[in-house]
């Protein structure tokens, strides 16, 4: 399914970057595998392609259907590992474009990522009198940007359906025993759905935290689940032919190396989130200690035209691993006769012929830049494809992780500003640190 590429490493790593590292892949992969690395407890991820709750699954594909069935449009409430997952992979399959399109499912819109006044009053606008459901997600409850939000949504179902209506519209999903979201869920009578104990927000994607939103979008997400069993059976075979293997060992190397960023390159502009969802993914496992490449991304051929200069001749920090799905269909570039713009040699051949050989061309200009490729070559998107990318990149980060030297699956600097926030707000039990940061604004 995924065809890794690492040629063009070579001029820039040691001959034995991946014998050199076996016995830390090994342990790592044996960490992963048996749960009990650092972070152990929060590697349920590892074989949730074969372990899933199956009567859960089956709750989600009915809720999707009901959900079609009563409204015009969902409204998604959710942050970081609560949010990212479900808007990659619905913008990654069923387009960026998708609530433009003309379909039987309904528009799904993404809120509780963040506190704009000007944001949550289009969406209200946006929403207008159609008649909307809302999937509230949220580990503990208490996130301060899904909270307030949920408020907001929750107060217009209820106005608009009366509190049995709302009841009927509102989907929780969160932990299954604790926190403010599973009180109020309980007591109201929501359809509930979980976020495993063991299974960290950013690697929460193949969970109801994603595939509730995902199945709304009409995505097959029982093909999605298939990619990744697959991924996880063949990954989890280990050696070093393995793919997740010698990519968890180009990156280190490459870190090691003097390389302190990586840029994910796609040429699919529906790739957009899921390098978000990536950069969560990675920015999150791998970023502490003082450690950790920075995760960034470009979307080709648009950035060629704006990040290309620094990509080419700036600050030699970077290496790039680029993206490549095979096109579903075909376009064949037209014959012009007044050829002004001189592309006749061109004519006749499918676009994809020349976005390749784009590709190619700047693969090659790149690593003469200085800046090492990675290639990472998928069939065309698909549900099945999509879920096999996932687990290999969720599987090469705790493989990271572990060579690193880091827990990949806390996140303990997510907290300060969190901190900051509810002082300055006025939150209970933080009036000491309120005074000691309102004398530094
Ligand atoms: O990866 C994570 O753990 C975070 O991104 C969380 O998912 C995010 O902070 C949202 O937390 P919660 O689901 O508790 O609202």
């Amino acid at each position: 399914m995924l065809k890794l590429d690492l040629s063009k490493l070579s001029a820039f790593l040691p001959e034995d970057y991946l014998t050199s590292r076996q016995a830390g892949l090994e342990k790592a992969a044996a960490m992963l595998a048996n749960h009990d690395g650092p972070g152990g407890d929060f590697t349920g991820w590892v074989y949730l392609p074969r372990d899933y709750d199956k009567a859960e699954f089956a709750r989600i594909q009915a809720a999707a259907e009901k959900i079609k069935k009563q409204s015009q449009v969902l409204v998604v409430i959710g942050i970081g590992g609560s949010y990212l997952g479900a808007r990659a992979v619905v913008e990654l399959i069923a387009s960026p474009n998708y609530n433009l399109k003309k379909k039987d499912t309904p528009d799904i819109y993404f809120a509780g990522n963040g506190l704009s006044t000007d944001t949550l009053q289009e969406l209200i606008e946006i929403i207008g009198d159609r008649d909307f459901s809302v999937n509230v997600i949220s580990k503990s409850g208490t996130t301060t940007e899904p909270a307030v939000a949920f408020r907001i949504f929750k107060g217009m179902l209820e106005q608009k359906y009366g509190k049995e209506g709302a009841r009927e519209r509102i989907y929780a999903t969160t932990d299954k025993a604790r926190g403010a979201l599973k009180g109020l869920a309980d007591g109201e009578g929501y359809e509930e759905f979980v976020v495993p104990d063991d299974v960290g927000g950013r690697y929460s994607v193949l969970t109801a935290v994603g595939l509730l939103p995902i199945a709304c979008a009409g995505i097959d997400i029982q093909a999605l689940m298939a990619g990744a069993a697959q991924a996880m059976d063949e990954l989890g075979q280990g050696g070093l032919d393995n793919p997740a293997w010698q990519y968890a060992a180009a990156r280190n190397a490459l870190y090691e190396g003097g390389k302190k960023m990586e840029l994910l390159a796609c040429y699919e502009p529906a790739f957009r989130f899921f390098a978000e969802w990536w950069k969560q993914l990675y920015g999150e496992s791998e970023g502490k200690d003082g450690k950790g490449l920075f995760p960034a991304s470009v979307e080709y051929n648009a950035d060629l035209h704006s990040m290309g200069q620094y990509i080419q001749e700036g600050e030699r920090l970077m290496f790039e691993t680029v993206v490549s799905f095979a096109p579903k269909g075909e376009f064949t570039i037209p014959h012009d006769p007044a050829n002004v713009d001189g592309l006749n040699f061109l004519a006749g051949k499918p676009l994809a012929y020349v976005a390749e050989k784009a590709m190619r061309g700047v693969i090659l200009a790149h690593v003469d830049g200085g800046v090492p490729n990675v290639l990472i070559q998928m069939p065309a998107i698909g549900a099945k494809s999509v879920g096999y990318l996932i687990y290999f990149f969720e599987y090469v980060c705790g493989l990271s992780g572990y060579l690193l030297g880091v827990n990949p699956f806390n996140q303990p600097g997510v907290e300060a500003y969190k901190k900051n926030m509810f002082a300055l707000l006025g939150k209970p039990g933080y009036e000491d640190m309120k005074a000691a940061l309102e004398a530094r604004l």
